[in-house]
Parts: C-alpha cells; sequence; structure tokens
C-alpha cells in the first residue's frame, strides 16, 4: 500500500462509476425509481413502498452539523518525507527515517464563514495535516498564521461569538467587518498581535498552495534519551507566498467564491502538486526563559532571526478526494493526537484545544466510533476494550472487554515506552491554583509593533487601509474603542490615519485603555474614556 488513498480504495469504496443493478440498502434490487407506489391512478401513495421509504429517509438526514468554527474547507491527501534524521531532537519514526513516506490528508479551511461561504474572505486560514504514520495519526492543526487572538482557551467561545454573524439576524458573514468582533478586540487587547496579521495580506492568500502554515503553539519533541526540546512547526509553501490585493478578493469572491479551491482542484487533477517544506525552530529545554517574552504565550512568535526555521522535510500533496463529504467533511482532526517523540507544552490555548476537538465531534460525527471512519482510522492496527456506541462499524472478537484478565482472548496489553508505547514526557509541575500567567502575558502590544514594522511599504498601506475599510463598517462607538484601546497603544501614524479614514478624532497618544491589563484576573475597568 502507497498511501491512505490506496488504502480507502481497497477497502472502503463503493464504485458509482460503473454500471450496477439498483438495489435497496439491503441488497434488493429494484424495478421502479421514477414513480412510488400508489392505491389506483388517483390515489395516495402507499406506506408500503419500501424503496420511496428507505430513499426519502436517507435524504432527510443527508446534513450533519457544519463545523462550529473553520466549516469551510478543501482536502487533499498527499505523502511527508523527511530530508534527514532528527533523532536528536525526536524519537518519532516519521521524523527519523528519510525514505519513509508516510501518508498525509491535508484540509484547507476558512475559520469564521459557514460551509457554502466564499474562498477568498479576509479571515485566517486552518492548515491541518493527519500524518497516517506506523505509529498512529499525528495531527498538526494548524493556521496561516503564527499566533492567536487569545492566551487562554477560556475566551475562545466568547471570540467565537463575536467573531460569527451577530445572533439577533444573522449579518454579516464576513467576520472582521462588524462590531461585535471589534467589540471583542478592542476589549481583550491580547488580540492586538493577530489582528495586525489579520488586516494584512496574509489573510487573503491568493492560493492555498501559496501560503505559510503553522503550529502555533509550543509543543515539545522528546528523544530516545527522554531529552526534551521545545519547538514549533512551520509549513513553507514552495509555490512561495502570495496574496491578492482587496479589490482583487472582493471582485473574485463576486464571481467565483470557489476560486481556492477550484484552483488546487484542477491544478491536482493536472499532475501539478501542492508542496510545502515543514519548518521546526527548536528550544532547548534549558532555554525556556531567555526569551524576553514567555514561550508558552501562544499571541507570541519567536522572531526568526533569533530562532532560525530548520527546513527538515517535504509534504506533496497530489491525490484529490473522490468523495468530499466521506473525506473532507468527516475527518477529524485533534491537536491531542500525537505520536511518541511529540509532546504538549503548557500553553494554556493548546491545553484548551485538547478538551474541545473531541468533544465537537462527538455530535458532529455521531458518537463515539468517529475514529472508525475511514478517513480517520489509523493505518496500522488499533486495538483496545472500547465497545458499542453509535456507529460502531468493528466486529470484535472476544469474550471479554477488559483490563487486567487473565482469560485467553482478551489481547491489548499496554507496551512499555522501549515497546513503543507512550509515554508522557516527565515534565516537572509544581504550583498553586491560580487562574493568571507569567507577567511578560500582559505585554499585547510589542510584537504588533514588531509586525507592522517588518512590513514594507506597500504591504503597510494594504493594512491601513484594510484597518480603514473594515472598522468603517462598525458603529461609531466601536470605531473610537478599537483604535483607543488597540491602535493608539501600536502605532502613531497608523492612529492617524485610520481615525481620519473612518471619520472619528485620533485620541490622544496618552490615553489610557479601557481595557485594565493589570489585573491577574485581567478584569475591565473604566469603561468612561473620551477622545
Ligand atoms: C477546528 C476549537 C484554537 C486550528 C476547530 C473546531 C473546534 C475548534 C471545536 C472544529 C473541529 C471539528 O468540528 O472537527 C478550538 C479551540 C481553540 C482553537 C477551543 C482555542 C482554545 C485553534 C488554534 C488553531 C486552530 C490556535 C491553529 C493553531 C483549527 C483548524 C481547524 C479547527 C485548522 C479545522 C480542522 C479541520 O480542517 O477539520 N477548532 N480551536 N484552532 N481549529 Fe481550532
Amino acid at each position: 500500500m502507497s498511501g491512505k488513498k490506496d488504502e480507502l480504495n481497497q477497502r472502503d469504496t463503493i464504485d458509482n462509476t460503473k454500471k450496477a443493478p439498483l438495489t435497496t440498502n439491503q441488497g434488493l434490487p429494484v424495478s421502479e425509481d421514477e414513480f412510488s407506489l400508489k392505491a389506483g391512478e388517483r390515489g395516495p401513495t402507499l406506506m408500503e413502498d419500501f424503496h420511496f421509504r428507505e430513499k426519502m429517509t436517507h435524504f432527510d438526514h443527508e446534513r450533519i452539523p457544519e463545523r462550529v468554527v473553520h466549516a469551510r474547507g478543501f482536502g487533499v491527501h498527499g505523502e511527508f518525507e523527511v530530508y534527514e534524521s532528527l533523532e536528536q531532537y525526536t524519537k518519532a519514526k516519521f521524523l527519523t527515517e528519510p525514505g519513509r513516506k508516510t501518508p498525509v490528508f491535508t484540509r484547507f479551511s476558512t475559520v469564521a464563514g459557514s460551509r457554502g461561504s466564499m474562498d477568498i474572505p479576509r479571515d485566517v486560514r486552518g492548515f491541518a495535516t493527519k500524518f497516517y504514520t506506523d505509529e498512529g495519526n499525528f495531527d498538526l492543526v494548524g493556521n496561516n498564521m503564527p499566533v492567536f487572538f487569545m492566551q487562554d482557551a477560556i475566551k475562545f467561545p466568547d471570540f467565537v461569538h463575536a467573531v460569527k454573524p451577530e445572533p439577533h439576524n444573522e449579518m454579516p458573514q464576513a467576520a472582521s467587518a462588524h462590531n461585535t468582533f471589534w467589540d471583542y478586540v478592542s476589549m481583550n487587547t491580547e488580540s492586538a498581535h493577530m489582528v495586525m496579521w489579520l488586516m494584512s495580506d496574509r489573510a487573503i492568500p491568493k492560493s492555498l498552495s501559496m501560503m505559510e502554515g503553522f503550529g502555533v503553539h509550543t509543543f515539545r519533541l522528546v528523544n530516545a534519551e527522554g531529552k526534551s526540546h521545545f519547538v514549533k512547526f512551520h509549513w513553507k509553501p514552495k509555490d512561495g507566498m502570495h496574496s491578492v490585493l482587496w479589490d482583487e478578493a472582493q471582485m473574485i469572491n463576486g464571481k467565483n467564491i470557489d476560486f481556492n479551491r477550484q484552483t488546487l482542484w484542477e491544478n491536482i487533477e493536472k499532475g501539478i502538486p501542492a508542496e510545502f517544506e515543514l519548518g521546526l525552530q527548536i528550544i532547548d529545554e534549558n532555554d525556556e526563559f531567555k526569551m524576553d517574552f514567555d514561550i508558552l504565550d501562544p499571541t507570541k512568535l519567536w522572531p526568526e532571526e533569533d530562532v532560525p526555521v530548520q527546513i527538515v522535510g517535504k509534504m506533496t500533496l497530489n491525490q484529490n478526494v473522490d468523495n468530499y463529504f466521506a473525506e473532507t467533511e468527516q475527518v477529524a482532526f485533534h491537536p491531542g493526537s500525537v505520536v511518541p517523540g511529540i509532546d504538549f507544552s503548557n500553553d494554556p490555548l493548546l491545553q484548551g484545544r485538547l478538551f474541545s476537538y473531541t468533544d465537537t465531534q462527538l455530535i458532529r460525527l455521531g458518537g463515539p466510533n468517529f475514529h472508525q471512519i475511514p478517513i480517520n482510522r489509523p493505518v496500522c492496527p488499533f486495538s483496545n476494550n472500547q465497545r458499542d456506541g453509535y456507529g460502531q462499524m468493528s466486529i470484535h472478537k472476544g469474550q471479554t472487554a477488559h483490563h487486567i484478565n487473565h482469560m485467553n482472548d482478551n489481547q491489548p496489553e499496554p507496551l512499555s515506552p522501549k515497546e513503543g508505547g507512550y509515554e508522557h514526557y516527565h515534565e516537572k509541575v509544581e504550583g498553586r491554583k491560580i487562574q493568571a500567567r507569567s507577567d511578560s502575558f500582559k505585554d499585547h502590544f510589542s510584537q504588533a509593533k514588531m509586525f507592522l514594522n517588518s512590513l514594507s511599504k506597500h504591504e503597510k498601506q494594504h493594512l491601513y487601509d484594510a484597518f480603514s475599510f473594515e472598522l468603517g463598517k462598525c458603529d461609531m462607538e466601536i470605531r473610537e474603542l478599537a483604535i483607543n484601546n488597540l491602535l493608539n497603544f501600536i502605532d502613531r501614524d497608523l492612529t492617524e490615519y485610520v481615525a481620519d479614514h473612518v471619520g472619528v478624532a485620533a485620541p490622544s497618544e496618552n490615553n489610557e485603555s479601557t481595557y485594565d491589563k493589570s489585573s491577574p484576573a485581567l478584569s475591565m475597568t473604566n469603561t468612561n474614556f473620551s477622545l
């Protein structure tokens, strides 16, 4: 078997491209599919028509809930190969054996729009990859921007409520152009850095193969000796990075909402793959506190001048799906799916994500057996004592389903770490139960400024205009709030430009934020500010 797709073809495909007799789900050949069974020429349809009933019932249940975020996505199969062994850092086999080709499935997505929304809104792009390794599935569930809107997972539901269409009238679909979004980011100023990325050209990529990917969080790599390094994962596109202009984005969305997915699909059909190199930034565990910020803070990136990105392997996406729903819609990623040699950090955003994904998939994919859906199933054998539940598709043999037992038919046994069993990193942890983080989490603006300063002249202009366009759609009060609480703490020129373009007075340079960064619980004070 060379890839996940071959496995799917061997085991799960129903080939509807070939002529075959029409049957019911019970396999009964059907002779009539255009007229239901009726009582006489002008009589009612009869309940007895099992083919009609079955066909209609299945249709009635065809839709599943779309993802609560990242609903619109596009998936592609491919493979990954590491260039040189990374055994110095990790014992993960897919990262230590050059020549080994690991099947992958990548789903690109927008975040805020619904499943039928357009391809090029101003938005973050999801970049999630499932590596089907021989040691189990490893999911790298990233975005095309290296930081995030918040530092702690507890804020995620509030943030998403603010980003999604407003609850009373379900408008607008465009995430970054409405009152609730700007209200949220202005009152949670840890968003400042990410908002800068969102207002930059990164938020309107020209093609899905022309954007970077980032794991965002700090993870750990652990080698065979048990030594750990902190790591950030990157994807670098071989096609380079390209964006469209905002005017182009609006025109493309107006003409073809499928622009990005269609380009990728057609390229792959023509034999032109999308290629990305995997990059790692690595920090020795002993250097955990050497940066002037906390490396567990997901609103901060590790400057590449300080921690260079080492290119370690390549992913080639080269096969389209056979069925969008079965593969792209049913795929279930989880940042907690790791393999031996990869572990988590205590980034409080990552820790919260570890809970959220399975929880949502239990309802989205109808119960606890969604790991058995072909696109989610590991390519290596898997076996345990979990049983029953909705959608059970395997027949587990044997009398027992419990561990430990001494009856002969119960085979699944834990392996020792030496034999390949997963071992959590033995990090030393101690402390009091508190809700705050280290002090540098309160610095919300240094890297936002750094980002602005890294832009070229025309990129800066695009960002200035993006702020003006998006804020210009908000109520006056929200425009003032965002300019006062965010822009005024980032850059004077930006503040004055945007204030001028959205018709409000620029706040004085010394104006205080209405968001109080000094409280450990990050509470808000002083909502009376003047501009
Ligand atoms: C999808 C939760 C932060 C990347 C999702 C889904 C949930 C979720 C519930 C839908 C999953 C599904 O239905 O299968 C959260 C929470 C977060 C968080 C609670 C913070 C506390 C992030 C961050 C990233 C990210 C920081 C990027 C590093 C993604 C991607 C998807 C996704 C790429 C789509 C996966 C796919 O294509 O199926 N997230 N998320 N999320 N999330 Fe997050």
